[in-house]
């Protein structure tokens, strides 16, 4: 190889690098002139070829072409490197002016709505709100609450049992046992809601559900009467269902309360004329309620000749039915995104 053919592979070799675009032809560029079988390395070996005049001189010319080519590799290396990162980022810009995408989020179910709802105008009226079992001891469930065993009125509750052997365990059908946990637990004054989910063995249909959601009020302390009962209950209604609301009691039979009323409020719909909401009547009922019976009181050692209190259970489905004008009681519970979407409202 002479000095002609050193000028012809830096034209060569300069051309073909100008030519490549990418890292993959850089480095084919890279093995073919500058590696270990490239045509540098040739050129050095053909050195022992030349004569003892020649070698120096075509020696420093292939080290010089060498050094010269490594330049420019680095130098193209450089340029092709940026510019395959310009491209890639032209190809993944972000554009950050965009607006993001839409995150799905969840709502809170509308009787979850409710629930916060009456916790938070019970508690401007004094009243902590608590929680109890959903499995509950058949004593709490009846036997403290006045229902001894084999009396009719257990099965006024359609019971579901978990364990009926040793001790009877039931999924509880009201909140009503946690008047007794609660006041087993603290000393009078008491005033508490308790909202919860309830079982009953029943049918399925536009009015039952076998699973729904009560609440719970008790206050007891000295000298308390039915005018409070009665006059907690209508703000309480009338929170709820607009300032206007009558409110109404009529005797019923509980148990565990002595009187037993229901509570019912003038419909909202007719405003008393009677219509399809109120069956005709002009007054819906809303909740049963009445006076601590003394045996309850005594059964968590309170003094019934010292200590009066009232009590209320009211069922959630029923109240949301009524607010916002559904008919059947299967579509709270039937995860419907069609249904619950419609109380997408921020809530506290
Ligand atoms: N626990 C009763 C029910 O579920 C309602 C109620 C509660 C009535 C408290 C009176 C007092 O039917």
């Amino acid at each position: 190889m002479g000095t002609d053919q050193l000028d012809q592979l830096r034209r060569d070799a300069h051309a073909q690098l100008d030519a490549a675009r990418t890292t993959d032809e850089l480095s084919d560029w890279h093995a073919r002139y500058l590696g270990r079988k490239g045509a540098l390395t040739d050129a050095m070996r053909q050195l022992g070829a030349l004569s003892d005049e020649e070698r120096p001189a075509f020696g420093k010319a292939v080290n010089a072409l060498k050094t010269e080519l490594s330049d420019a590799f680095e130098a193209r290396q450089e340029i092709v490197r940026g510019a395959q990162l310009n491209e890639h980022l032209a190809s993944d810009a972000i554009d950050v002016t965009l607006p993001g995408r839409p995150v799905d989020l969840g709502t809170l179910h509308p009787i979850t709505q409710l629930v916060r709802e009456v916790s938070s105008i019970f508690a401007h009226l004094g009243f902590q709100t608590i929680e109890g079992p959903e499995v509950e001891d058949a004593y709490y469930a009846f036997d403290a609450l006045n229902i001894p065993k084999d009396h009719p009125a257990r099965d006024v509750w359609d019971t579901i049992f978990v364990q009926s052997e040793s001790r009877e365990i039931v999924l509880r059908p009201h909140t009503s046992p946690m008047q007794v946990r609660t006041m087993e637990r603290l000393k009078p004054p008491v005033r508490v809601i308790v909202p919860g989910r309830c079982y009953r063995y029943e049918a399925l249909d536009a009015t039952h559900e076998w699973h729904f959601q009560q609440v719970e009020g008790l206050a007891v302390d000295e000298h308390l009467t039915m005018t409070d009962l009665k006059g907690t209950l209508a703000e309480f209604a009338r929170q709820l269902f607009g300032p206007q609301r009558k409110v109404r009691f009529r005797c019923d039979y509980f148990p565990f309360v002595e009187p037993g009323v229901d509570f019912a409020i003038d419909c909202m719909v007719c405003h008393g004329d009677g219509c399809r909401v109120c069956k005709g009547t002009g007054w819906i009922e809303i909740l049963g309620a009445g006076m601590v019976h003394p045996n309850v009181l005594a059964n968590v050692g309170y003094d019934p000749d010292r200590y009066t209190g009232w009590a209320f259970g009211c069922g959630f489905e029923r109240l949301a039915m009524l607010k916002y004008g559904i008919t059947d009681i299967r579509a709270f519970y039937q995860s419907d995104l069609r249904f619950l979407s419609q109380f997408d409202r921020a809530t506290a």
